[in-house]
């Protein structure tokens, strides 16, 4: 028989682990999973803090990113902004400390949440290269630069090496780091395909790559305004977890769960919380919000399903806009035809504000990809592009868990004149902004499948699709009208002939007069082919409201 182990020999092993030393194990939900990814997923976490950072202090962005090879799959990656830079005094918890940030504890519309990207940067460095990442970083106040590793065990920074710059070349805010276990690939889930969807969905960024070739790639804004900034708002009684209720009660600075309750939410008046009292006897709303235990904040959370409320505000969101969209599809992708939409606000989860804009993108560089190394131009990519994007950052991993995918492939294309979605030049642009965006994992790759999301990302990408039937249907019917005028044309002499000969009147009087009919047909058509193609297309419509 084998020998039994009692509980204190067992738990004589029991010990913690920090929250870094459990994202070491398990770096892939970070999105370091890969070569090209883990670069593309270094190259994220930088870039949407600098964006971050940069629309914050109210300037458009100029970000610049240097990748240099200097070994087999080995990488140093720079990237720079002209944002506000980082106090020194926080420098270190904001490359080396998991969950710390300036983010997760505001309900304002940013890319970054969590507080993990940069120090999961710096942790991937040490576990890849044990190097410490190198900051320089200007404030109004400072200019520095220092070297930061992480301590894994404590999840602490480790600041090295730091030193005054005492003048010039310092602005904003430069990181550079060392990674082993990466890969600069020109494919659809590489750095450069990211840089390119970054510059598409933030029009008004200037964003320069400097690829390990050297060459420099550099997508300037096309517009010069910054995006509307997002309004910090109060989370909504009905948007709330317990979990998250149980977090803000704990920060909380005041004395009575009532006052808490004012304070931290949205749409909270004195006779919503008179109701509540009418709701629920059991809440205590005179105790203290930071000793609040699971089961009392169960019941408040529960008693806020059961009153009435004012919908949530819905001015906390920042879209890019559908011009900025349409100048930025024009840019990028040079289509032939284009039609962007943006809807009006919604909620998901009862009380969480998310807006759905999209565009559909049609011929020209729209839906494939040409493989620049190949000397003939072949097509890497033929097939119609979902290009999936949140609080305009693009997603290009996890495609398969995306609300947007499933929203876009549920779509029946054909009623939109797209035969095979797959092979045709179509790209499809969907962005999901909100305060909160629900990503189905830390690596924040896919917009969780919400109902109501993938709901209005579909409605929104029909919206797009019905004008862009009536463009395709005008095309193909101004197509078939110059193959019948062709082959009307081809008999015309023949047909005067015959029939000079039969009434005895001249035949090329006769050919000038039916040319002359024909071509006053065909050229009214060919000059307005939307007017013949009209009822056809709107005949198409009806049927797909009807049906939709
Ligand atoms: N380039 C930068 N300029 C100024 N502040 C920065 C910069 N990069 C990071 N920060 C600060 O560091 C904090 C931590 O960044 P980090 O990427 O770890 O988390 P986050 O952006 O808040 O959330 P997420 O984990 O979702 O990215 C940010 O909240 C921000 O305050
Ligand atoms: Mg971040």
């Amino acid at each position: 028989m084998a020998a039994t182990l009692s509980a204190d020999e067992i738990f004589h092993e029991f010990k913690e682990h920090s929250i870094a030393e459990f994202f070491r194990k398990n770096s892939q939900m970070l999105g370091y999973s890969g070569k090209v990814r883990s670069l593309t997923t270094i190259v994220h976490e930088y870039v949407t803090n600098s964006l971050d950072a940069v629309e914050e202090a109210g300037v458009l962005p100029d970000i610049r990113v240097d990748i240099k090879e200097i070994g087999e799959s080995r990488y140093t990656v720079c990237v720079s902004d002209n944002g506000p830079g980082i106090p020194s005094k926080h420098v270190g918890k904001v490359f080396a400390t998991v969950l710390a940030g300036t983010k997760f504890h505001r309900y304002v519309q940013q890319r970054g949440q969590q507080g993990i990207g940069a120090a999961g940067c710096t942790l991937f460095s040490r576990i890849t290269t044990g190097k410490p990442v190198h900051v320089k970083s200007a404030t109004s106040k400072e200019r520095y630069e220092c070297d930061i590793d992480i301590d894994i065990k404590s999840n602490k920074p480790l600041v090295k090496n730091m030193a005054t710059i005492l003048a010039g070349g310092v602005a904003g805010t430069t990181v550079c780091g060392e990674f082993a276990e990466v890969k600069y690939e020109n494919s659809d889930h590489g750095v450069y395909e990211y840089i390119k969807r970054t510059a598409l969905s933030n029009p008004h960024a200037s964003i320069t790559l400097v690829e390990p070739t050297g060459k420099e790639v550099v997508f300037l804004r096309s517009v010069t305004e910054l995006p509307k900034r997002p309004k910090a708002i109060k989370p909504h009684p009905l948007g709330i977890d317990v979990n998250d209720f149980v977090e803000f009660a704990h920060r909380s600075q005041s004395r009575k769960l009532s006052a808490f309750l004012v304070e931290a939410f949205s749409r909270m008046t004195s006779g919503k919380i008179a109701e509540l009292k009418d709701v629920s006897h059991d809440i205590d709303l005179d105790a203290d919000p930071t000793k609040i235990t699971w089961s009392d904040a169960e019941r408040v959370v529960k008693a806020f399903k059961q009153i009435k409320w004012m919908a949530p505000e819905l001015d906390s969101l920042s879209t890019i806009g559908e011009k900025q969209i349409e100048i930025a599809i024009k840019n990028i992708l040079a289509p032939k035809f284009m039609s962007v939409v943006e809807r009006k606000p919604k909620v998901f989860r009862g009380g969480i504000p998310f807006v759905v804009e999209a565009g559909i993108a049609y011929g020209g560089e729209s839906g494939k990809k040409v493989d620049e190394n190949a000397k003939d131009g072949s097509v890497v990519e033929a097939e119609g592009n979902v290009l999936r994007f949140a609080n305009k950052v693009p997603l290009l991993f996890d495609a398969s868990n995306c609300a947007i995918t499933e929203a876009v492939k549920g779509i029946q294309w054909k009623r939109y004149g797209i035969a095979n979605f797959e092979e045709e030049p179509v790209s499809i642009f969907v962005n999901v902004s909100s305060v909160y965006v629900p990503y189905s994992g830390p690596g924040k790759q896919a917009v969780a499948k919400e109902d109501d999301i993938i709901e209005e990302i579909r409605l929104a990408v029909m919206d797009c699709g019905r004008i862009l039937q009536r463009y395709l249907s005008g095309v193909r019917s101004l197509q078939l009208q110059e193959s019948r005028y062709k082959t009307i044309m081809r008999y015309v002499e023949q047909l005067s002939k015959d029939l000079g000969e039969i009434t005895g009147v001249d035949s090329k009087t006769l050919e000038a007069s039916l040319k002359s009919t024909i071509e006053k047909k065909y050229n009214k058509l060919f000059a307005d082919p939307e007017k013949e193609d009209a009822s056809i297309a709107e005949e198409e419509s009806e049927t797909e409201e009807a049906e939709g």
